[in-house]
């Protein structure tokens, strides 16, 4: 079964933006993060949680999608995230935020998938436009964004090809496609 989420929580950029995500379900998704290892359980992560329409929009244009499909600028309106996480280190704990982010990343979003939303990790994000429209004090660093919705994508995983090529594409039919390496090219020694 957990076999069976984590195959199924692949990156999410389409959305039906029409489907509310609320404040409650975020809160229970950073809840699972709250429950993550954490480097010398510092736990210096901070989130500001944002699935309001006015907000959703002035969020969006701060974040890259997808860098190898050059051709698409990002989703459309109204394929959108209904909601978004913003992930922040609170530098007066920490100097640096170690791994702990992409553990609670995926833990985000391994419960997104259960409750059939999905997601996508964003860490190509316009920082300094972010802290402004957050009104960020000083001491918080922005280390990632989640975006959140109900998915309107399909994604299915390949098998890295002898060329070795690991960016991922799409079909005629916009499924997305995504290569992995095999467990025998990962596992070495
Ligand atoms: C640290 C990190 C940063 C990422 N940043 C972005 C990003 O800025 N924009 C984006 O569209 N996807 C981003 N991604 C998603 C990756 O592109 C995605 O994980 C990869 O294509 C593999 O797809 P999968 O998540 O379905 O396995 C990021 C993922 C990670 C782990």
């Amino acid at each position: 079964m957990l076999r069976d989420l984590i195959v199924r929580t692949r990156s999410i950029r389409r959305f039906h933006e029409e489907a509310p995500v609320d404040r409650e379900t975020l809160r229970e998704l950073v809840d699972l993060a709250r429950h993550s290892a954490s480097g010398a359980n510092i736990q210096p992560l901070r989130y500001i949680l944002i699935c309001d329409p006015e907000r959703n929009a002035r969020i969006f244009p701060l974040l890259s999608w997808a860098g190898y499909l050059k051709e698409w600028p990002g989703p459309v309106e109204g394929e959108r995230p209904s909601a978004y996480i913003v992930i922040l280190g609170d530098k007066r704990l920490r100097q640096s935020f170690d791994v702990d982010h992409g553990i609670a990343s995926q833990s985000i979003l391994l419960g997104a998938t259960e409750r059939g939303l999905g997601g996508c990790i964003i860490a190509t994000i316009q920082r300094r436009e972010m802290r402004a429209m957050l009104g960020l004090e000083e001491h918080y660093e922005i280390l990632l964004v989640l975006a959140i919705g109900k998915p309107k994508e399909q994604v299915v995983l390949e098998p890295v090809g002898p060329d070795g090529d690991i960016k991922y594409w799409r079909d005629a039919e916009q499924v997305h496609h995504v290569p992995k390496r095999s467990l025998d090219d990962l596992i070495i020694g």
